[in-house]
């Protein structure tokens, strides 16, 4: 079953003076049970697209299928509540997600909105503030009583708990100290790994493209200029540069070495990769 975007426009505050087109002819099919990276520009149109996969956002044009759901801008979002069970939508902004007294609340609001029981919710909520990484002394805090960084990992549990089939993350470690940031991705890694969850993930942070994800979409002024797998996209640099964006340290180091002389044949992307490649240069 797909995720596509079929001739997608969409057009914020249509019919008034402040009428802004933010995605523009979008067509676009994602790799179910893959990871991958949306990329682009401040304001390129990330968050637009991705509120289109739960019906936040409804196409002004044109048809998203997202799984056996098609979507177009008659489609009302009370018809869209199965949906949201099976893509789970995590926002860019967290305070947006958050709303209860309590996290575990927050936590547990998902499973019961879908009529799973009081207490095998509370079973969910809390096993997802574990893979989050925030222990049970967070259930009975306020969600406003906490720092940035804990919030984004609250709203990032209130999904899991759902356990959606589909994860569409918007920018799910700004915030987060490096050490949180990589552990979150590993997280993602595994869902997709072991649970063959599709996962969705906007970022700015082009060490966990290459990292973590297999595919990449980049936008840039609403419209989407690229979709490859990870490993073809960084082979030409200035695809990257194009974007305003830095390659990897990895492939940086790999340029200096190459300017220094050494020869690399093969493509790169893990530091393992490239620790081979100059140890056999040492060897030649
Ligand atoms: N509610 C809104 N009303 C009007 N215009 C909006 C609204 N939200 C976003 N826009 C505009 O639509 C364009 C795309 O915004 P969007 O938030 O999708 O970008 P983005 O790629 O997610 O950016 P960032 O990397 O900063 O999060 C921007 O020019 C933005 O100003
Ligand atoms: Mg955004």
């Amino acid at each position: 079953m797909p995720i596509a975007f079929e001739k997608v426009n969409f057009k914020y505050a249509p019919n008034t003076p402040f009428a802004y087109e933010a995605l523009k002819n979008i067509d676009l099919a994602f790799e179910m049970g893959k990871v991958t990276a949306i990329i682009g520009p401040t304001g390129s149109g990330k968050s637009t697209l991705v509120q289109h996969l739960n019906a936040l956002l409804l196409p002004s044009e044109g048809t998203v299928l997202v799984l056996d759901r098609t979507i177009t801008n008659k489609h009302k979002p009370k018809e869209l509540k199965s949906l949201r069970q099976r893509v789970g939508l995590v926002f860019q902004f967290p305070e947006y997600q958050l709303f209860e007294e309590t996290i575990l609340k927050d936590i547990m609001f998902g499973p019961l909105n879908f009529k799973v029981p009081e207490a095998q919710a509370k079973v969910l909520a809390m096993n997802a503030l574990k893979l989050v990484g925030l222990d049970e002394s967070f259930a009975e805090k306020s969600p406003l009583d906490i720092s940035g960084g804990q919030k984004r990992r609250v709203a990032i549990a209130g999904i899991l708990a759902i356990d959606p089939d589909v994860l569409v993350l918007d920018e799910p470690t700004a915030g987060l100290d490096p050490q949180g940031s990589k552990a979150m991705m590993e997280l993602f890694l595994r869902l997709n790994k072991e649970n063959g969850k599709t996962i969705l993930i906007v970022t700015h942070d082009m060490e966990h493209v290459i990292n973590y994800c297999d595919n990449v979409v980049v936008m840039k002024d609403g419209e989407v200029i690229n979709h490859q797998r990870v490993t073809d996209y960084f082979e030409r640099k200035t695809q990257v540069e194009d974007i305003q964006m830095n390659l990897p340290q990895l492939l940086l180091f790999k340029e200096a070495l190459l300017d220094g002389g050494f020869e690399f044949k093969q493509p790169m992307r893990y530091l393992e990769d490239l620790a081979e490649a100059i140890s056999k240069e040492i060897k030649r």
